[in-house]
């Protein structure tokens, strides 16, 4: 059977500032798609990372569908009413646009989606990131799909000794998508040499070079690019199938016990290691670290078993550790140079006025 993965994830409030959304809030997002999913949705979860609420479903409509878009608006536009009343912070926060035009992208809330034909068994992955930018798994995806120090099957198992596609878009284009298709092994230093930019260069998809089929799908909004102004970090999530001729599940994980730098955590301006949680964790320390949840789920004639925690294991409770050590030490070098990101992503914020001010009081000797 064909099905589509759909994940839309949004910021509409959340209690004691940017941590987490309210039960009420999430009770209201859920009451709305149990209402209103009859017809549209085969099955759906609703859960939260930091204060962005994500809610992941299947149907047969395929990818960029106005039905599925629209019910997710109204479920998201429901529970800002909600965040209003409870005079929740940065109540409707990601809902950059005061109607839903068709299609969900550019309106604000993140969107991450594939449409595949089931196999007879189906796991994938549901990442979801609060407090960090889409290019955060540029590098775990890198490390996963093209790098056998991290992914055995590139060297172990035939289905992947083809590689993989990566489709990269350059997200500084504000007008239209711009992207690029690169084949890994042979083009892997191209890869390479975009993937370190993670501000402008972020993988969207990653396809099996062997069966052709869709493995990763990467929400991509800047949300800079639609307000034009800062209005919070990007957050994303990502679905990726995983086993078979995918990557494992364990291989897809491995390269997030890096903890690696990403742009994010206080008020979207600085660089924290990225912290792999538990579903439904908050951020804390400096409004962050950056944090990734992930579930891993079954999907059968597009109904969803109940998700597993991927990392909820004593092993990541050791990984957390070690990156709250390095979430520290960066901590103490302040605004100083590599803590705080470079002016080309603070120029939505507010020092581009302190920094206009100051220019006229030089003076050129
Ligand atoms: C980062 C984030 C927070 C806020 C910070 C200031 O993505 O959401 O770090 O930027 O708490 O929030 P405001 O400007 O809303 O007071
Ligand atoms: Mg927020
Ligand atoms: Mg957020």
């Amino acid at each position: 059977m064909k099905v589509t993965l759909t994940a839309i994830k949004a910021d509409i409030g959340s209690v004691g500032g940017h941590i987490r959304p309210s039960n009420r809030v999430l009770e209201t997002v859920e009451n709305h798609l149990r209402q209103h999913h009859q017809g549209i949705l085969i099955d759906y979860r609703v859960s939260y990372t930091g204060d962005d609420i994500a809610i992941l479903c299947t149907h047969t409509r395929g990818v960029g569908d106005s039905k599925i878009h629209e019910l997710a608006w109204n479920a998201f536009k429901a529970g800002t009413e909600v965040a209003k009343d409870q005079g929740l912070y940065g109540a409707g926060q990601d809902l950059l646009k005061d109607a839903f035009s068709g299609n969900i992208r550019g309106l604000g809330p993140a969107v991450a989606e594939m449409e595949f034909e089931e196999r007879t068994a189906e796991p994938f992955l549901f990442f979801a990131a609060d407090k960090t930018d889409p290019g955060a798994y540029n590098l775990p995806l890198y490390l996963a799909f093209a790098d056998p120090m991290f992914c055995s099957g590139l060297i172990l198992s035939p289905g992947m000794f083809k590689g993989f596609r990566f489709v990269i878009m350059d997200v500084s284009h504000t007008d239209a998508d711009r992207v690029i298709e690169l084949n890994a092994p042979e083009d892997l230093y191209d890869i390479a040499a975009l993937l370190r930019d993670p501000e402008r260069f972020v993988i969207e998809a990653i396809y099996s070079r062997e069966t052709g089929e869709q493995a990763v799908a990467v929400s991509t909004t800047r949300l800079h690019n639609i307000a034009g102004k800062y209005v919070g970090k990007d957050d994303p999530i990502m679905i990726v199938r995983v086993q078979g001729s995918f990557p494992a599940t364990g291989e897809v994980l491995a390269p997030f016990h890096l903890g690696h730098y990403v742009a994010g955590f206080m008020r979207g301006s600085h660089s924290g290691p990225l912290m792999p949680v538990r579903q439904n964790t908050t951020t804390s320390f400096f409004d962050g670290p950056p944090i990734v949840s992930c579930a891993a789920y079954c999907v059968h004639e597009g109904r969803l078993t109940a998700p597993v925690d991927a990392f909820d294991h004593p092993f990541w409770d050791y990984v957390r550790e070690k990156i709250s050590e390095k979430a520290i030490e960066i901590r103490r070098q302040g605004f100083f140079g590599n803590a705080m990101l470079p002016f080309s992503e603070l120029e939505y914020g507010g020092i581009v006025k302190k920094l206009e001010e100051l220019d006229k009081r030089f003076v050129t000797r």
